[in-house]
């Protein structure tokens, strides 16, 4: 499906091209086969990489560079606007468009960009919509991902740019990791991000697991793994569609963030009903959320008795029994 910048982007354009990477928008993706043989396309998100062709897809975003023009919509996350500009360097005539709702963009993208290349500027709006445009690469090193130690968990955390929070250990996750008490042989954390949760019940001596539905969250939860020496079976994919029924004693969880509207919650509530089928009978879901939503009461109808571990001004941790 296309995005209302797509348009802007293909105008934009050259009619063709020796090699084109698309990222993070798939919707790009046939449009690029009508003007280059050799189209590269990475998606960050699984739900997205899913609407492409699998041909089209990259095994790994470092096969993104030496392509002479490259399409992206712009992320929310400047860290991963810079990755991005890494990937795809290597042809030194290699144009960058990129683009978003206006609503969504601010001068720190830019600046990014300016970082990678020596020449950036705004097209006109169209549709609320505007495309950068960067030229002129720079060729700078790769430094993604990116590993830091962090001593209020014993861990080395790695990053890659769109991971959530970074290598950083976000503040709800600290309170869930300050009171975890795991009972049982195996662990999943869903939503791994970091993998700052499936690290430390590997480390707790839990055969575990992780899951995201963002390839960043899922190769940083892979490095920080290797980092600290330990074992976690990490997955690409939406939620727990791919975990057998009663396969885990412990699930622990931040779950993603919204402002708790109706159709919003949707998705967080469905993986509750899905860690209910999913947890072995007397299993433990461990999870901490934004103290304003009403998550205590749907975990005790959707999974079962729900006690609160731990609460500070931000946030509430609950211990869940199936
Ligand atoms: C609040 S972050 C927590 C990350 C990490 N566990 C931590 O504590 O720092 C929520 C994570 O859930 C992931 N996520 C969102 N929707 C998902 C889905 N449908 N399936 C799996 N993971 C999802 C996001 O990509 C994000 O990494």
């Amino acid at each position: 499906m296309l995005h209302p910048v797509d348009p802007l982007i293909l105008d934009e354009s050259p009619p063709a091209a020796a090699a084109i990477a698309v990222i993070n928008a798939p919707g790009l993706a046939e449009a690029a086969c009508e003007r280059s043989d050799d189209v590269r396309v990475f998606c960050d998100d699984i739900r997205d990489a899913q609407q492409v062709r699998r041909d089209l897809l990259v095994a790994h975003p470092s096969e993104l560079g030496g392509v002479r023009l490259a399409w992206g919509h712009l992320p929310k996350s400047l860290a991963a606007l810079d990755e991005h500009c890494c990937w795809i360097q290597g042809d030194t005539e290699l144009t960058f468009l990129s683009g978003a709702r206006i609503r969504h963009m601010n001068r720190s993208m830019n600046e990014v960009l300016g970082r990678h290349f020596t020449a950036v500027n705004a097209s006109l709006g169209r549709a609320k919509c505007r495309v950068l445009r960067a030229w002129g690469p720079n060729g700078l090193e790769n430094p993604w991902p990116k590993l830091r130690r962090r001593d209020e968990v014993g861990l080395v955390l790695a990053a890659h740019g769109d991971t959530f929070d970074g290598n950083r250990v976000d503040a709800g996750t600290r309170l869930l990791l300050e009171h975890l008490k795991p009972e049982g042989d195996t662990a999943l954390d869903l939503g791994c991000g970091n993998g700052v949760i499936a690290a430390t019940l590997a480390q707790a001596g839990l055969t575990t697991s992780a899951v995201d539905v963002s390839w960043a969250a899922v190769e940083a939860t892979r490095a920080t793994a290797e980092a600290n020496g330990l074992k976690v079976a990490v997955s690409w994919a939406d939620g727990l569609a791919g975990y057998a029924d009663a396969s885990f004693d412990v699930i622990a969880t931040n779950p993603p963030f919204h402002q708790g509207i109706a159709k919003e919650s949707e998705p967080t509530l469905a993986m509750f009903d899905d860690a209910a089928r999913v947890l072995r009978p007397g299993g433990q879901l461990w999870c901490v959320f934004n103290s304003h939503l009403p998550w205590r009461r749907e975990l005790v109808s959707r999974v079962g008795k729900t006690e609160v571990v731990a609460q500070n001004r931000h946030f509430t941790l609950t211990l869940t029994r199936l």
